[in-house]
């Protein structure tokens, strides 16, 4: 610190008693909730120093208006916005980042988690039983009573996944209730994966056993206002994420599905160039040139549907993106023949020079569309 702004004895400024918990609400359109959750914190928390810090993404019906007008009667609330970003597991590694506490506790802000428990949570880390406090569903005493037979059962094969693929020992890994030593956090933290749901998960694998942890019991409530934001699309997060915690983050699920959707765009092409060339007997290139068009706006409707589905363009964005995703693909083209022309010229192997003109096109294209398609705003 600068002497000159360094304070002397005896003008420190007053403060309040030293934080000991900074509690992280990861938000997305629970304005009707966010009012309930801070006085069920508050009644939960007594005697305890803690803040609150709601992360949202900018929902559409205001929850972050809703937060700092809680914020301005109370000094313990901070409201984090974040815009044209969304997902959870980002949005909580922000909220812990921004903390400043020993320990911080990332509970949802729909009041399915059981904010009675955070005193035991916090017990248990203070008294250094634990670094890491899982609210868990799956042991003696908790249970997910409000979940329909669909999603317990897809809860449980994930927790059954996680444990066998990932070693991971714990009985709740799906769990989105937990309390962390903050220090431990920030050691996991640029290893982790912004992406998905599964924050939980992807701090208990990327410590590979290096944490010690301890479940309460807790019982998964109803929501109070709101609906989920959990839809199909949370497998294909899941599946992300085992995969590259498993190739210590080699293989990204982005890429795979990048290139799987470049490959449905080839089997796209020959079958429109096929019709177009039977149906309306055109010159062949002007048939190839309708074909490759097809392929290219399918690909990326499926690519801004699946693949980019965090950052997925809407609106006018659609034409703009769709705009420079065909000049993208047109250089990456270019470059794939450039590249196989080359290959083909040392040594005349078709599949070899093929494959490695299409790879070639693949990473460009995928390289490029990140950059300039979806481009993080
Ligand atoms: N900032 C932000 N961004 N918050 C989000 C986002 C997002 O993209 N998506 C969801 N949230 C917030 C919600 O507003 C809520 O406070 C919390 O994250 C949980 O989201 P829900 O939509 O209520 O999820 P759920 O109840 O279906 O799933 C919960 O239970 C699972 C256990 O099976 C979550 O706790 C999961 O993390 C947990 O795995
Ligand atoms: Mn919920």
């Amino acid at each position: 610190m600068n002497e000159a702004i360094r304070p002397g004895p005896g003008q420190i400024l007053q403060a309040g008693a030293p934080l000991q918990l900074s509690v992280v609400v990861p938000t997305f359109n629970e304005r009707g909730n966010v009012a309930t959750l801070v006085q069920r914190l508050d009644a939960a928390l007594v005697g305890i120093s803690w803040e609150v810090i709601f992360v949202d993404d900018n929902s559409p019906d205001g929850t972050a208006d809703a937060v700092r007008e809680l914020a301005r009667g109370d000094s313990r609330i901070r409201c984090i916005r974040r815009i044209g970003r969304r997902g959870l597991s980002g949005a909580c590694i922000e909220g812990m980042l921004a903390s400043s506490a020993p320990c911080a506790a990332v509970i949802d802000g729909d009041l399915q988690h059981d904010e009675t428990q955070l005193g035991k949570m916090l017990g248990l880390i203070e008294s250094g039983a634990a670094e890491l406090v899982i609210g868990s569903r799956y042991i003696e005493g908790g249970s997910a009573d409000s979940f329909n037979q669909q999603r317990l059962g897809a809860s449980k094969f994930a927790t059954a996944v996680a444990q066998r693929v990932l070693r991971v020992k714990i009985a709740d890994p799906m769990s989105g209730f937990f309390m962390i030593r903050r220090d431990r956090f920030e050691q996991l933290a640029p290893k982790l994966s912004t992406q998905g749901f599964k924050i939980l998960l992807d701090v208990v694998a990327t410590a590979e056993g290096d944490l010690r942890v301890v479940e309460v019991p807790y019982t998964f409530g109803s929501r109070l206002h709101g609906e989920s934001k959990l839809d199909s699309m949370v497998a294909l997060d899941f599946l992300g994420l085992v995969l590259a915690k498993l190739t210590n983050d080699t293989v990204s699920l982005r890429f795979l599905l990048f290139a799987m959707v470049g490959s449905i765009g080839l089997f796209v092409h020959f079958a429109v160039l096929f019709v177009t060339l039977e149906v309306f007997d055109p010159p062949f290139a002007e048939a190839q040139a309708i074909a490759a068009f097809c392929a290219m706006t399918g690909n990326f409707l499926l690519n801004n549907f699946l693949t980019y589905r965090d950052q997925r363009l809407k609106g006018f964005g659609i034409l703009r993106g769709l705009a420079i995703f065909y000049v993208v693909c047109s250089v990456g083209l270019l470059a794939n023949v450039g590249v196989a022309w080359s290959v083909f010229d040392q040594e005349p192997i078709w599949w070899l020079a093929g494959a490695s003109g299409a790879l070639m096109g693949v990473v460009w294209n995928y390289a490029m569309s990140g950059l300039f398609v979806w481009r993080k705003r």
